[in-house]
């Protein structure tokens, strides 16, 4: 796979999204004099026009901040269950889950972008809002639209289709957009022109609220003006750990990602050395310490406001030292099995910025599966997130992702439901930034950032390769081995049954946006298994 990514050099600044258009508006806002931040804002609202599928108004997500005096902050601007949720409300009379939390009015948290957007521009940004949603307006007016964005509105289309307001939106004449074709979204512009105007009050207590609650009212969802109202973006201490040296931040709970990749680099921490790449040794190890980090993220983890959590202890070294003494080298420890099925949704975007004065933004946001809910608010023109089936919505039993979770991700009125998005910066020996990077893919989130960390770190990878590189993921449950479709040798996957693992190729959608610092400037690169672009000044 070496050679397949292509890495973008630039002496001063950095942009790399999902979408090519989206990596234009962040450029374009940096070489207005804007920041990091300036620019993720203005790239979180284009990508709700170009990206429909992740990009949102509707969602949530993420964002881990280093400026360039060193402060990291983390802001979570995840969806909460509305008030009038109640644990069991996604069961049906034998207990089993159902999949109104994945589509339809009923799946919907309540959104968080728009103030997400707005807590950062209000705390780091330094151009004007509305110069920030300004381009967002224009490319939802209209844009061209590209083969895989018609690609993924045509594979969705029966969702889509089931809801006016999303088959007027994306399936005009009744049919996807062809590509090439200008894509018009004119709903959308005059949310996101209210938006520029107003600020989040129109969003959350103005006209586009009660478009929200009218459409919940159509469908009989449960996000009311009182949710709306109520709902706050949060400042979160960062996780921060240390790593052979290296330092590495990223996002605390209501997101798992930062406390269970923190959990794996620390087990693998205590190894000298690792295998080498592509070893049924490494792969073994891999999928031991990942199992372990997620038995525990699926057991503990919440939202910090609901439940009490050991974080400390789950990132200590002590606490790694105990786990790496439970592995076997030579065979897998089961996870107590249970019939699952697991997905990876193709649909959330991530994108890393560094602009020229070395402030870095790593931001990860979600309407969970692709098109969310297929629920668009009527008149507003934007999809609403199904998030609501990142909870536990049956605990003990499988979501969408195969996740088995407990308790602590049980559903509750106003709770955040448990994330695997893993923004994350990381800084060199010398206390430098160095990587910035995230990715989509539910749980595959976490091993996909893992990896690209440690290839580069552990495998002496260049950027390009350490993103192209193939990937394992094992989630405890299922308990089986996803290994990279075409990546590994037949032989090495063998030999992995021997160990007692199960194992199943997979094609990854995890794809990784991520920044390094390079000799002369910074390297881009977008991963290549997606349609993204990096590109810098
Ligand atoms: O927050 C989470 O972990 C999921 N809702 C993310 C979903 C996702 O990454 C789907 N796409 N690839």
């Amino acid at each position: 796979m070496a050679g397949r990514a292509v890495a973008i050099t630039a002496p001063h600044a950095m942009v790399t999204t999902g979408h090519p258009l989206a990596t234009e508006v962040g450029l374009r806002i940096l070489d207005q004099g804007g920041n990091a931040i300036d620019a993720a804002v203005a790239v979180g609202f284009a990508l709700a026009a170009v990206l429909p599928e992740a990009g949102n108004l509707g969602g949530g997500g993420f964002i881990v901040y280093r400026d360039n005096a060193g402060a990291v902050s983390a802001l979570d601007y995840r969806e909460t269950a509305p008030l009038a949720a109640a644990r069991d409300m996604y069961l049906d009379s034998t207990g089993n889950a159902t999949d109104r939390s994945l589509t339809g009015h009923l799946a919907s948290g309540v959104p968080g972008s728009v103030a997400g957007m707005h807590a950062a521009w209000k705390r780091f940004g330094t151009l004007p809002w509305a110069t920030l949603v300004a381009p967002a307006v224009t490319l939802a007016a209209a844009h061209v639209i590209d083969s895989s964005r018609a690609a993924a509105i045509a594979g969705d289309s029966a969702r889509l289709g089931s809801f006016p307001a999303s088959a007027s939106q994306f399936l005009p004449d009744r049919h996807a957009p062809a590509r090439g074709t200008l894509f018009r979204q004119p709903a959308l512009a005059r949310s996101l022109r209210l938006i520029a105007d107003s600020g989040p009050e129109v969003f959350y207590r103005g006209q586009i609220a009660d478009l929200i609650v009218a459409e919940m009212e159509r469908g009989r969802g449960l996000i009311s003006k009182t949710d709306l109202a109520a709902y706050q973006a949060k400042w979160r201490t960062p996780i921060r750990l240390d790593y052979r040296g290296y330092t590495v931040f990223s996002m605390p709970p209501a997101s798992s990602g930062g406390v269970t990749m923190g959990e794996i680099l620390n087990i693998l921490e205590g190894y000298d050395s690792l295998p080498p790449f592509g070893s049924t040794a490494l792969l073994h190890l891999e999928a031991e310490v990942m199992r372990r980090a997620f038995e525990d993220r699926n057991h503990w983890l919440g939202d910090p406001d609901f439940v009490q959590m050991p974080l400390e202890r789950l990132l200590s070294k002590p606490y790694a030292a105990l786990r790496r003494g439970q592995i076997d080298p030579a065979r897998a420890t089961p996870t107590p099995p249970v019939a699952t099925g697991a997905s990876e949704g193709a649909h959330t975007t991530h994108y890393s910025i560094v602009d020229a004065a070395g402030n870095a933004a790593a931001v990860t946001t979600t309407l969970n599966d692709g098109f969310g809910s297929a629920v668009t608010v009527t008149g507003a023109g934007f999809l609403l997130n199904d998030e609501m089936d990142d909870f536990a919505t049956a605990p003990g039993k499988p979501n969408m992702y195969g996740l088995v979770q407990g308790e602590a991700n049980a559903i509750a009125p106003g709770k955040r439901m448990l994330s695997a998005m893993t923004p994350s910066i990381v800084l060199d020996p010398a206390g430098r930034l160095f990587l910035v990077l995230g990715a989509p893919g539910g749980p595959r989130i976490i091993t996909a950032v893992y990896h690209v960390i440690s290839n580069v770190i552990d495998h002496h990878m260049s950027l390009g390769d350490a993103v192209a590189a193939p990937r394992l993921h094992h989630q405890a449950l299922p308990d089986s081995i996803s290994l990279e479709r075409g990546g590994f040798y037949p032989d090495v996957l063998d030999a992995l049954r021997a160990m007692g693992h199960g194992v199943r190729e997979w094609s990854y959608k995890a794809h990784v946006m991520a920044i390094e610092r390079g000799p002369t400037g910074w390297i881009g690169v977008a991963d290549p298994r997606s349609g993204g672009a990096a590109a810098g000044y």
